[in-house]
C-alpha cells in the first residue's frame, strides 16, 4: 500500500506534533464524519464507487462516531485518521472514500459545516442580550437617569433609553453575523486540490446533504479561500467590541450606586470581606481584547498567502474558533447580568440633575422664546457658573440681554424646563429619549426581535 509507505517516510518525526492538527480537529470531528457521508452516498449515486463499498463505508463511518475522536488512530490531522479508522474497519476499500477530492476541500467544509453551528449559537446570544435589553427598557421608560458626553453629565435621560441604544447596536452586530452566516454557509467540496476533478461529480448533491445554501465554484477559491472566517470573526469583535461598551457603562453605574448587578455576575474579595465587584462585566470588557486579537492573528496569518492551499491555514481556523467561544460567552453573560441587575430609581433620580444636566433644556427654551441659540447659550452658561438656578439665570438675563429673564419667557416654564423629568419629556424628538418617543422604539425592537 503505497499511500501507508508513504504516509510513514512523511510521518513528521520530531515535527510530528507541530504538524498535526489531530488535538485541535475534535471540534471538527463530527462535521468531518458527515462530510465523509456525504461525500460517500454521491460518489456511490454517481456510480463512482459501488453501493456496497459505500454502504461498508458508512457503516464504518457510524461505528467510528460511537468511538469518538478519542479512539481515533494517529493520523496528521482528523481527515487521514477516520480514513485511516476506515480502511481499519472495511479494508483496503475504505479508501474509495477519498475518491474525487482532498483533504483541502475536506477541511474547508468541515470548519463550514461547524463554524455554521457556532455561529448560529452567536447569534441566539444577541437575540437573548437584546430581549434582556428591551425588557430593561420596557420596565424604565420613566425612570429618569443622568446622561454622559466625555464622561460629565451632559443632559438627562432615561434607563429605557439608555438601554435602546445598546439595542440598536446588538441589532446590527445580529445583521452582521447573519451576512457573515449567509456566505459560511457555501459548500467548498468538490473543489478537490484546488484543481477539480475528473471525475463525473454531482457538487451540488453534496451541498444539499450537507445543508449548505450554493457552492463556492471556483475550486480554487473552495479549496483555499478563509475570507469567511475572517468576516465572521470581524463580526465577532464588532460585537465583542459593543459588549465592552455596555460593561464599561454597567461598571461605572454600579460604581455611582445607580445599578447593583446580581450576586451570581459578581465577586468578592478574598480580603476585603465587604467587597461585592462587577467581576462578570470586566471579563465581558476583556473579551473584546481577545476578539481583537482573534482578528489579528487572522488577518496576519491570511495576509499574502498565495493561492492555492498553504498549510498556514490549519492555524488560521484556531483564532475563529477562540474567537466565537470567547464572544458566545460574553453575550451570553452580558445578557444575564443586564437582565438581573437592579436599578436603583432613587439615586438615579437624585443624579440626574447633577451638573447642570438641564442647562441645553433651558437653552432651547429660551431660544424657543425668540432669543437668539447662541445668545441663549452664552446666557445659560453664565447662570451655570454661577448657581445654575432660577436666580443665576435672572443675573445672566440682566447682564447678556440687559433686562428680565420674564420678558421673554414665562418663569414657570424656565422652573419645568430646569427639572430633569420635564427635560427628558420635553425631548420627543424621533429616537429621543421621552417616553413618548421611545414607546414606538421598543415596538420597532419587539417587531425585529419575533422576526429573528
Ligand atoms: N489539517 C489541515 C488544515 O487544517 C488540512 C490538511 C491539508 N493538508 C495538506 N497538506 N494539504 O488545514
Amino acid at each position: 500500500d503505497e499511500g501507508v509507505v508513504r504516509r510513514d517516510r512523511f510521518s513528521g518525526g520530531p515535527a510530528r506534533s507541530f504538524l498535526s492538527s489531530l488535538a485541535a480537529d475534535e471540534r471538527i470531528f463530527e462535521a468531518d464524519l458527515e462530510v465523509d457521508r456525504a461525500h460517500t452516498v454521491m460518489l456511490a449515486e454517481q456510480g463512482i464507487i459501488g453501493d456496497d463499498v459505500a454502504g461498508q463505508i458508512l457503516t464504518a463511518l457510524d461505528a467510528i462516531e460511537v468511538d469518538g475522536h478519542g479512539s481515533l488512530p494517529d493520523g496528521e490531522d482528523v481527515h487521514e485518521a477516520i480514513e485511516t479508522a476506515v480502511i481499519q474497519r472495511s479494508g483496503a476499500d475504505g479508501g474509495k472514500m477519498h475518491t474525487a477530492r482532498s483533504r483541502n476541500d475536506e477541511v474547508a467544509a468541515c470548519i463550514r459545516y461547524r463554524l455554521r453551528e457556532d455561529v448560529l449559537e452567536a447569534i441566539e446570544t444577541t437575540l437573548a442580550l437584546r430581549e434582556s435589553l428591551v425588557d430593561v427598557a420596557e420596565a424604565h421608560t420613566e425612570t429618569i437617569m443622568p446622561g454622559y458626553t466625555h464622561l460629565q453629565p451632559a443632559q438627562p435621560t432615561t434607563v429605557a433609553h439608555w438601554a435602546l441604544a445598546y439595542e440598536g447596536a446588538v441589532r446590527r452586530d445580529t445583521e452582521r453575523l447573519l451576512e457573515a452566516y449567509s456566505r459560511i454557509n457555501q459548500s467548498p467540496l468538490g473543489g478537490a486540490a484546488f484543481a477539480g476533478t475528473t471525475f463525473d461529480i454531482d457538487r451540488e448533491r453534496v451541498a444539499d446533504l450537507l445543508g449548505f445554501d450554493g457552492l463556492v465554484v471556483n475550486s480554487m477559491d473552495a479549496a483555499s479561500s478563509r475570507d469567511f472566517l475572517l468576516e465572521t470573526t470581524q463580526a465577532l469583535s464588532t460585537h465583542a467590541t459593543t459588549l465592552s461598551g455596555l460593561a464599561e457603562d454597567v461598571i461605572i453605574f454600579a460604581n455611582r450606586g445607580f445599578v447593583d448587578p446580581a450576586d451570581d455576575y459578581s465577586s468578592t474579595s478574598s480580603i476585603m470581606p465587604q467587597k461585592k465587584n462587577p467581576d462578570t462585566l470586566e471579563l465581558v470588557r476583556a473579551v473584546a481584547g481577545d476578539a481583537a486579537g482573534g482578528v489579528q492573528g487572522l488577518t496576519t496569518t491570511l495576509k499574502g498567502l498565495p493561492r492555492a492551499y498553504n498549510r498556514d491555514l490549519q492555524r488560521a481556523t484556531t483564532h475563529a474558533w477562540e474567537t466565537v467561544d470567547a464572544v458566545t460567552e460574553a453575550s451570553e453573560v452580558a445578557a444575564g447580568a443586564v437582565a438581573t441587575a437592579d436599578w436603583n430609581e432613587a439615586a438615579l433620580a437624585a443624579a440626574a440633575g447633577d451638573g447642570f444636566s438641564t442647562a441645553t433644556g433651558v437653552a432651547d427654551l429660551l431660544a424657543a422664546n425668540g432669543i437668539p441659540f447662541r445668545t441663549a447659550h452664552e446666557l445659560v452658561a453664565l447662570a451655570a457658573d454661577d448657581g445654575a438656578d432660577y436666580d443665576a439665570l435672572e443675573a445672566a438675563a440682566q447682564e447678556v440681554l440687559g433686562e428680565s429673564l420674564a420678558a421673554h419667557v414665562e418663569p414657570a416654564a424656565v422652573e419645568t424646563a430646569l427639572e430633569p423629568a420635564e427635560s427628558v419629556a420635553s425631548r420627543d424628538s424621533q429616537g429621543g429619549p421621552a417616553p413618548d418617543a421611545v414607546a414606538p422604539q421598543i415596538e420597532s425592537a419587539r417587531e425585529s426581535l419575533a422576526a429573528a
